[in-house]
């Protein structure tokens, strides 16, 4: 009846509500005990309710706010022509768009299960979240071009500290995969993963333009600089896909044998060669885009594609090739690779797109030990997950011990595959409007369409 609704919903929304004051007060606490150990001396229940009322007032504040979200043309067209003003400009919006954005996710976070958000790595992140956004809060209004530098300290400290989160929270959650309906474990982590790309890309971008400001204002100092490649921030401007295909193939086939062969001691015992990468279509193709992001998602789909290419012909000594298609179209740019790997198909999961899922009951590989104690050891080291295609490079061959001689090269047992390269890389294409999709051709081989934003680049980004 309406009137049982009714009472579900009050049930619901008080159960909501005590979370939120739980999690609240735990905070309010722990602040008061880690930088404020003076205060916490104190020791009064007053002093903590005035705190906590305090913090989620502030809370409540910023999340309240809507972003101010932007397009990629906008972030290419303000920062092609910077003058100190503008440079301070856009710092400001940094400043008091940033603590917008992690508030909504704290909010978010607060709205998880008590029993989710207490797992450790969640919390751990959870912390992490509300000291960055202490300090953006407490950061004063920049006037001048000495406090956007102090400002910039302050940001690069906190993209080094928020290195290793991805890892934290796709453990946390991993383990707490059973709380949650797969529906909304997968959608919170999207937000997550979204919210976290788009604070960075604000983040690196007003540091690269600063950057780039103070080196132009010194030119005349260094004749011998070299050209630059064409960019804005963090923004190649004429970014050509098939020199980024061409890169990450070649990465790859010097990468460790165990990332791309599934048997590494066969592939080095018969001298195997990855599969070669044909490039065709529009290969002349250059447009604008954060080369990072592209070649995140062209290095692993690659990758994917090299690695079923090997369990597919296991006695083959000459590996089926592998077609990268460029297409540029009027308002679009799609690239497609194909491979002979055997298609997507595994018994642990019923369709493509559960390979994307965080759940452990759409993919059941998301509770295997081995993955679970990779992302452990990741999430523990300072510097995370890598960024960048040739720094995920540099990591694989430190866990092999260096490149130095063919052993090691073949790498140590199996590669253990973290399991985020394939969700990441589709946040990465939706997030300026592009698409990824997976299609199986089952028993023979894979197609994965990637559709790369509006060449217009007027989406906005992530949230
Ligand atoms: C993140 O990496 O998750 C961030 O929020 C970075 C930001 C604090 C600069």
């Amino acid at each position: 009846s309406v009137a049982d609704v009714r009472a579900s919903l009050r049930l619901q929304m008080t159960v909501s509500n005590c979370r939120r004051s739980i999690l609240n007060l735990q905070h309010a606490s722990s602040a008061c005990c880690a930088p404020r150990r003076s205060l916490a001396r104190c020791n009064s229940t007053a002093l903590s309710s005035a705190l906590h009322f305090y913090q989620n007032r502030q809370l409540e504040l910023y999340a309240a706010k809507e972003t101010k979200r932007l397009t990629l043309r906008q972030l290419i067209f303000y920062g092609r022509s910077m003058t100190e003003q503008r440079l301070i400009m856009a710092a400001n919006y940094v400043r008091s768009e940033l603590p917008i954005r992690i508030a909504h996710r704290l909010r978010d976070m607060q709205a998880l299960p008590y029993i989710v958000v207490t797992q450790e790595e969640v919390a751990r992140v959870y912390e992490l979240y509300w000291s960055a956004f202490d300090k953006f809060r407490a950061f004063p209004p920049i006037k001048t071009m000495a406090d956007n530098l102090k400002f910039c300290k302050v940001v690069r400290s906190l993209l080094d500290e928020h290195a290793s989160i991805i890892p934290s929270l796709i453990l946390g959650l991993s383990l707490s995969s059973h709380h949650l309906e797969p529906e909304e474990l997968d959608s919170f982590i999207t937000r997550m993963l979204v919210s976290r790309i788009s604070r960075r890309v604000l983040a690196e971008h007003h540091i690269a333009l600063t950057e780039d400001f103070l080196r132009d204002s010194n030119k005349d100092s260094d004749p011998n600089r070299t050209a630059p490649t064409p960019h804005v921030g963090i923004i190649n401007t004429e970014l050509s896909p098939r020199r980024s295909i061409e890169k990450c193939a070649e990465l790859l086939r010097t990468s460790p044998r165990n990332v791309v062969f599934a048997d590494p001691e066969r592939a080095m015992e018969m001298d195997l060669d990855c599969p070669s990468v044909v490039i065709d279509g529009h290969v002349e193709t250059k447009f604008a885009y954060i080369r990072d992001q592209l070649e995140y998602i062209i290095f692993e789909l690659l990758k994917n594609a090299m690695y079923a290419t090997s369990i597919q012909h296991p006695d083959s000594n000459r590996l089926p090739d592998i077609h990268a298609t460029i297409a540029t179209g009027r308002d679009e740019i799609q690239l497609r690779i194909s491979d002979q790997g055997g298609g997507l198909m595994q018994p642990e999961i019923s369709s493509p797109s559960d390979l994307l899922s965080f759940s452990h009951a759409r993919n059941r590989t998301r509770l295997d030990t081995s993955r679970l104690t990779a992302l452990k050891s990741v999430s523990s080291r300072p510097q995370g997950m890598r960024a960048t295609v040739n720094e995920q490079i540099e990591a694989w061959k430190e866990d092999n011990g260096g490149l130095n001689t063919p052993e090691r090269k073949a790498g140590v047992g199996v590669h253990t595959r973290l399991g985020i390269g394939l969700p990441m890389s589709n946040i990465f294409a939706t997030y300026f409007g592009g698409s990824l999709e997976l299609v199986s051709l089952d028993g023979w081989g894979t197609e994965s369409p990637y559709s790369l934003l509006s060449a217009l680049g007027t989406t906005l980004e992530g949230i």
